[in-house]
């Protein structure tokens, strides 16, 4: 063993994967041992100027950037891509420009460098790395982020769906209100911010069916009360953000708080990127400890999309199911969480 590889032996001890997130805005890179010790994280995350996200820029930005990013991320890890044992990628579900550019990556550099692939599931990748960063077992999981809203718990073999979103995800929908009042993207943050101030709550559509949820209308009676006359006189801006907060908020903690009642899971678990706002952390840490179950919200660098999570899934995939061919490894824009069968669990 040379100098260098002896260092590196010492340093990880393990075997090394390269895990690449590119489902959506942000094109991420993590590097992580067999054990789950993080080395490096790096994001490169697209902004809008206004509106949405547009697949084609999006993925016009990545295309761009994606050899820095893997290479910033070796360079902070200390290694370099021939120690890499193992490389994941994002194959589903998300944006198909986007998808395909981190699939094209990975196919590319495990075919060149001769090193084993597996694709990962986003949102079962924010689950595992819930897991692994709060270590908890087995949570009730409440996935709240810009393009989901899922609560979710492990039953017969797969990460089954207790309830969702019938329209707008969570995120989406607070982001879509604070464009309207133009705040820049993302506003979640500032929403949370703004609703600080609020003097008062004003009652808007709280829509639960069943165990899913609806924010279309919420959405549309919070825009009518920015045009109303009244807007300015009766109340402010900071109202109707912290009424739009405290509403769905409450239909999340409802259906969250239903699920845990039902599945009996001692532990729940709060992720993605709408997990960072305190008010809702401070709703779900309520309703857990009042079902005396553990709380645990995931680190909030490793909540929103990054490239450990789908590292530290394919890990899992790997070390039970082995690689996937490269045949296999085709983009899957739609797929479900719940149809995925997850074999590193007991059941
Ligand atoms: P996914 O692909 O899993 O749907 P995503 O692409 O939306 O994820 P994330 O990084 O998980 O990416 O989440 C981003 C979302 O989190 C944005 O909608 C953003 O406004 C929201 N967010 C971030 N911080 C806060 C906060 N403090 N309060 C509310 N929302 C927040
Ligand atoms: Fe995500």
């Amino acid at each position: 063993m040379d100098g260098h590889a002896e260092d590196f032996y010492m340093k990880f001890n393990n075997k090394i994967c390269l895990g690449i997130e590119s489902t959506a805005h942000t094109f991420g890179v993590g590097i992580l041992d067999f054990k789950g010790n993080v080395y490096s994280r790096i994001n490169d995350m697209f902004v809008p100027d206004k509106g949405g996200l547009h697949p084609v820029q999006v993925r016009e930005q990545h295309l761009a950037n994606f050899m820095k990013i893997v290479r910033k991320a070796l360079s902070e890890a200390g290694c370099s891509m021939k120690e890499i044992d193992l490389i994941a990628f994002s194959q589903s579900p998300g944006l198909a420009p986007v998808l395909k550019i981190g699939a094209l990556v990975s196919r590319m550099l495990s075919q060149l460098l001769n090193i084993p692939i597996v694709g990962v599931n986003h949102c079962v990748a924010h689950i595992e790395i819930g897991r692994l960063m709060c270590n908890v077992e087995d949570p009730l999981t409440l996935y709240v982020s810009g393009g989901n809203t899922i609560v979710s718990a492990f039953e017969s073999n797969r990460y089954q769906i207790f309830g969702e979103t019938l329209d707008l995800p969570i995120g989406n929908m607070i982001d879509s209100f604070a464009r309207f009042v133009n705040l820049a993207h993302p506003g979640g943050p500032k929403i949370e911010n703004i609703a600080l101030e609020a003097k008062q709550y004003i009652q808007l559509p709280y829509v639960v069916k069943g165990m899913d949820l609806s924010f279309s209308g919420l959405f549309t009676a919070a825009k009518r009360m920015i045009e109303s006359k009244d807007f300015g006189i009766k109340y402010t801006l900071s109202d109707v953000a912290y009424s739009l907060q405290e509403t769905a908020f409450s239909m999340l903690t409802e259906v969250t708080e239903r699920a845990l009642a039902h599945t009996g899971k001692t532990e729940v678990l709060l992720t993605g990127g709408v997990a960072a706002n305190r008010r809702l952390q401070d709703m779900i840490r309520y309703i857990s400890k009042e079902h005396a179950a553990r709380f645990e919200v995931v680190p909030l660098k490793f909540a929103g999309d990054n490239g450990v999570m789908i590292g530290w899934t394919g890990i899992l995939r790997y070390l039970t199911m082995g690689s996937h061919d490269i045949s296999e490894t085709s983009i899957q824009p739609k797929e479900r969480m719940d149809k995925i069968s997850i074999p590193w669990r007991d059941h």
